[in-house]
């Protein structure tokens, strides 16, 4: 689908979609339209029960005295309550009615709107970002395609006075948006195609971006002493992985780099202390923090952004064989704390500590965030609406909670405290790696907190909004990238240069 800013004209073929405020009230182009297809437009609103909420659309087949096929009435709320998040929303609302009509080109007229928040310019840019959001696909397996889930859009052209400022606005957005597509990607791929050296593969083409990408193989990891995230992927055939991307877009280049650290478990069996049948396909999305980690480095890099950025993937298999760890194994971390794995299933927080010892060993970040599809006990709390938040440093929770509103990417803080923290004392080692059923998500914050020294730190458990079996406005079912588009803000807002 290509994407146009242009000057307002009345298009001659396709649909020309057009705003309506609450209670009918209608946008310029709108009240010109029906103006020119005599009164269609008031007598479609008339009889349907459309009013002009954000979530509300009303199609006008073949509307008589314009060229257009059709008119697409869409609802834009409230003047007032038009920001960002919302036009994202409408703009991925009106790519998926294109799509679902089967229309090849649409033309939306973006209006000044008396009493808005937010210029045009910013306006189509969020639409435009939306709809390009809600085209995602990942249909590179399907070879029978079936005729309605084509995608027929072709071109989407949103029509203002200054489409060069909308022009500037949507640049980075859309670099944002190859980030979250290049996530969907990589969380959509089956787990026998994207697999620890694949998955590093797929990193080093941010290079291309000028991102410096290191990967280490087990050797050296083994050197480092990273015997907690080895043990995991110690079962499977596959290499474990630990990805290091670096973005050096300061132009201080001494700027201490805020980090973002990824659960890579590129299949998640559960190990020797396996998983049950039923769902367990859906383990191969147990490397979504992973794979955010790697479209946020894409976004930032490709729009240019003027911070010091790291991020890091450990990428491991979680298989049970004869080589795999068993419950009762005792592991050295990298940081020298040892750890009785009592449960070969509770893998994530295992990669996490060598990774995050790692990354603050190595680059002193100034803050450092990780994410990970780590409990099924945050489904249970928060289910699958909010990411699980969880932080040493209250300036840091209120930034991500923050950019979480903003983008639609919403995170609910939890709590940490000695008490949860003594779940996890080991008669055997220093810690053992599951705390018990009660406040599952909340003793595995505890576990990864051991491994964080005196930096800002905060831990996104995203098991329950990592994917999702029903489309909303801009994201379609399937892998969602949450957390690129969140984190992407959190830098924009308070890590970037000005
Ligand atoms: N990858 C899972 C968590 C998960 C579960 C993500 C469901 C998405 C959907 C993680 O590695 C895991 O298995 N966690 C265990 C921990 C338990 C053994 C302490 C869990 O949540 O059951
Ligand atoms: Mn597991
Ligand atoms: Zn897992």
């Amino acid at each position: 689908m290509k994407i146009a800013f242009a000057k307002s004209e009345l298009p001659s073929a396709g649909t020309i979609v057009v705003g309506v405020l609450e209670e009918h009230r209608l946008t310029p182009t709108a009240q010109q339209l029906d103006k020119l297809t005599k009164g269609a437009i008031g007598r479609a609103l008339s009889v349907g029960r459309f009013k002009g909420r954000p979530d509300e659309q009303l199609a006008i087949l073949a509307p008589p005295g314009i060229e257009a096929a059709r008119i697409l009435l869409i609802g834009l709320g409230k003047a007032d309550s038009l920001d960002a998040a919302t036009l994202l929303a409408i703009g991925g609302r009106i790519a998926a009615a294109l799509n679902g009509a089967g229309e090849h080109a649409g033309s939306v007229a973006v209006d000044e709107i008396p009493g808005a928040r937010i210029g045009t310019g910013e306006m189509a840019a969020n639409l435009a970002q939306g709809a390009r959001l809600r085209a995602y696909r990942f249909d590179k397996y399907r070879t029978r395609e079936k005729p309605e889930q084509k995608q027929t859009l072709k071109r989407l052209t949103f029509m203002l006075e200054d489409h060069a400022a909308a022009k500037k606005a949507f640049d980075p957005l859309e670099k944002i948006a190859e980030g979250v597509a290049l996530t969907r990607d990589l969380v959509s791929e089956p787990p026998n195609v994207i697999y620890p050296v694949t998955l590093a593969e797929r990193a080093k083409k941010l290079a291309d971006l000028g991102v410096q990408v290191e990967v280490l193989g087990e050797k050296q990891m083994k050197k480092l002493g990273m015997g907690a995230l080895l043990g995991v992927g110690q079962g499977s055939a596959q290499e474990s992985q630990l990805v290091v991307m670096q973005w050096r877009g300061a132009s201080d280049a001494k700027q201490r780099p805020v980090a973002f650290v990824g659960k890579g478990i590129t299949f998640d069996t559960g190990g020797i202390s396996i998983k049950p049948a039923q769902g367990m396909e859906d383990m191969k999305w147990d490397m979504a923090g992973a794979g955010t980690v790697i479209g946020l480095m894409h976004a930032l890099a490709a729009r240019k952004a003027k911070v010091n950025a790291i991020g890091i993937v450990a990428a491991a298999e979680n298989m049970p064989s004869g080589t795999a760890q068993r419950p009762g194994d005792i592991v050295t971390s990298m940081s020298g704390q040892t750890i009785e794995v009592i449960n070969t299933d509770a893998e994530g927080r295992l990669v996490l500590a060598d990774a995050l010892w790692y990354c603050q060993e190595q680059f002193k970040p100034q803050a450092i965030v990780d994410l990970a599809t780590l409990t099924g006990a945050v489904i249970v709390a928060l289910g699958t609406v909010y990411g699980g938040l969880f932080s040493n440093n209250d300036t840091l929770a209120e930034r991500l909670a923050a950019a979480g509103k903003a983008t639609g990417e919403l995170l609910w803080r939890l709590p940490l405290a000695d008490a949860y923290d003594k779940q996890i004392n080991s008669d055997a080692a220093d810690m053992k790696n599951v705390g018990g059923r009660n406040g599952g998500s909340i003793t595995a914050a505890q576990f990864i907190q051991r491994f964080i020294k005196d930096t800002p730190w905060a831990h996104l458990d995203i098991a329950g909004v990592a994917w999702s079996d029903k489309d909303a406005p801009a994201i379609p079912k399937g892998a969602t990238a949450f957390g690129v588009r969140l984190l992407e803000r959190l830098v924009a807002d308070h890590y970037e240069e000005r």
